[in-house]
């Protein structure tokens, strides 16, 4: 300190001062700092939520592996390619999640959330199962299915687990339960029209929508190939397949029963019905020349084998190559 020639310097008055102002501030500093370590103060605990006997912590290792934050937001972080994930499970529910993750590169439809809506761990986290009753409790799944179901999207269809996804929906279900004062703020991305998201033509609208068999035991008996379509439409099949020969991100179904196929490693092989129910269940098992592996999702856990075969029999109705 110093004070200027010839006037009055107070030189103990200011220490005192001083050191009372850094004790008061170090009194501060460690009273917050104890405050800080308090339980959480009414925030959601991620080791306190569960999803279906499924891990909240576990989910967000599972979503950091993925490198989900390289595409989404969440909790304000990440990045904006896709969207805000944070208040989701909220919005859409679980069992929409359920019908979404396995196969992403599709939008699920109402028939793949009834699916999901079968499982009772899947209904008592809904609160529900029934379908319409699921829908108005969750606006976001009604709308998503209503503008977009059956449709390809962009998010790319990651090779998750069973576990993987109850347990990312368990941490979904976290980040929808933390209160983030408002965050992400409205109006959120919801509603607002984007060229993808058009509406479905009545007719693929009808099917998306239509009730699949088992739900309709008393209902007039469908044709295997009907049945089939409406499975193939149902499963998001069709966004990746189309039922002439054009190729989509799968290869086209038209005349496919019958013919050879050359596979990526060279070979060929008979296309019969043996072949076609492999490539639902075990896409891997062979890929098809200019084509990548894990492209498509594996339908084993989501199709029984009659469905399995009904799909087979559509496609067989999609034209024969006679040898
Ligand atoms: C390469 C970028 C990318 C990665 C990585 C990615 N996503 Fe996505 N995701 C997208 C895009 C893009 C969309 C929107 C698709 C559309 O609108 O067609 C999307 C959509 C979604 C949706 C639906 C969102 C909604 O509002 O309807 C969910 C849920 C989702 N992703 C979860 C995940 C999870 C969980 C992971 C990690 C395991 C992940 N995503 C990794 C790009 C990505
Ligand atoms: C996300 C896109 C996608 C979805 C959804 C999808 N597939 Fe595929 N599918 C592919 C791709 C890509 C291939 C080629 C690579 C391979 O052989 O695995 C393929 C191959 C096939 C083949 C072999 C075709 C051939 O020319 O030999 C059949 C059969 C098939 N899919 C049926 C289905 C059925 C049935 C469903 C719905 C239950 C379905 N796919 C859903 C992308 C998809």
């Amino acid at each position: 300190m110093s004070c200027k020639p010839g006037e009055p310097c107070h030189e103990g008055l200011k220490r005192r001062r001083a050191l009372a102002v850094l004790g008061l501030m170090a009194i501060l500093f460690v009273a917050l700092s104890a405050v800080s370590f308090l339980d959480s103060r009414g925030q959601a605990v991620p080791s306190q939520v569960g999803y279906a006997g499924f891990d909240a912590v576990e989910g967000k290792r599972v979503f950091q592996s993925y490198n989900c934050m390289g595409c989404h937001t969440i909790v304000g972080n990440g990045a904006y390619f896709a969207p805000d994930l944070t208040k989701l499970y909220d919005k859409a529910g679980p069992a929409w999640l359920e019908a979404f993750l396995p196969s992403a590169g599709a939008w699920p439809t109402s028939g793949a959330v009834r699916r999901h809506l079968q499982d009772p761990a899947i209904a008592a986290e809904a609160g529900t199962d029934d379908l319409d009753a699921y829908l108005e409790a969750y606006p976001a799944a009604a709308e998503r299915i209503a503008r977009r179901g059956g449709k390809a999207t962009t998010m790319p269809n990651l090779p998750l687990t069973r576990e993987e996804i109850g347990n990312l929906i368990a941490f979904l279900k976290y980040t929808s339960q933390m209160n983030t004062e408002g965050w992400p703020p409205t109006p959120a991305v919801d509603g607002l029209s984007f060229p993808q998201a058009t509406p479905l033509p009545a007719a693929l609208r009808a099917a998306a929508t239509a009730t699949p068999q088992e739900g309709a035991a008393a209902a007039a008996p469908v044709s295997a190939v009907a049945h089939g379509e409406a499975l193939a439409v149902d499963n998001g099949c069709t966004a990746c397949h189309a039922t002439d020969r054009q190729r989509l991100v799968g290869p086209g179904w038209g005349g496919l029963y019958g013919s050879t196929t050359t596979l990526a490693d060279g070979s060929a092989v008979a296309v019969d019905e043996a072949y076609l129910t492999q490539s639902i269940l075990d896409p891997d098992a062979h890929i098809v020349a200019g084509f990548e592996p894990g492209a498509m999702p594996s339908f084993a856990d989501m199709l029984e084998a009659g469905e399995v075969a009904a799909i087979v029999a559509f496609i067989r109705s999609l034209g024969e190559t006679k040898p």
